[in-house]
């Protein structure tokens, strides 16, 4: 796939083939892949957590299925937390001075990384923004100085690639002024 392809091909996938398992490989090239991410400063403030024993990883997808959102992250083949970690002492002072969260914005590069890797190796994902923090943090004993800002499911698709929903293109630039 190119990378025109690519970036068509991915999706946020919300069914996925439960018989088929993810292969843990695959898994860690996604990581691997997301590692090479930019971020401010370089600092790198993220860790994933691989989500693999099955109580663990239903009850993950049960605290992001809320007032009718995220159902179907009970069936997920698989489930990665995303973890924000401390961001070195450049990103944290730069984020002060210009007072913006450059970790949020790695961890959304770095997720996206992640995710445009497993649609290379074939897989479907859909990050989840939506779900219970403290009882995920928790459950899967991340400490409380850190927050986990995505989650991302990840399976085999079993539903259609969809046409893209977007704004139009001349709706969202603007050449020299605002
Ligand atoms: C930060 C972030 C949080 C998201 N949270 C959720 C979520 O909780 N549940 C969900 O079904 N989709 C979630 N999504 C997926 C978006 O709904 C989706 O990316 C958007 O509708 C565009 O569709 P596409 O990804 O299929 O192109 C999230 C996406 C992002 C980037």
């Amino acid at each position: 796939m190119n990378f025109d392809e690519l970036i068509m091909e991915r999706q946020s996938d919300r069914r996925y083939d439960t018989s088929r398992a993810v292969e843990d490989e695959k898994l860690m090239e996604c990581i691997a892949s997301a590692r090479l991410a930019p971020s401010a400063c370089n600092a790198q403030p993220w860790k994933f957590i691989v989500v693999k024993n099955d109580e663990l990883r239903t009850k993950t997808g049960d605290y992001a299925a809320s007032m009718g959102m995220n159902r179907f992250c009970i069936d997920a083949p698989a489930i990665v937390a995303l973890v924000l970690e401390k961001p070195n002492f450049t990103s944290k002072v730069g984020s002060v001075l210009q007072g913006k969260e450059y970790t949020l914005i790695d961890t959304g590069i770095v997720a996206y990384h992640f995710c445009l890797k497993a649609r290379d190796l074939g897989l479907g994902t859909c990050m989840i923004g939506w779900f219970n923090e403290k009882k995920t943090k928790a459950l899967l004993g991340v400490p409380s100085s850190r927050r986990i800002p995505l989650l991302i499911t990840v399976g085999y698709r079993a539903g259609e690639l969809r046409e893209k929903t977007r704004k139009k293109l001349s709706d969202i630039y603007s050449i020299d002024k605002y």
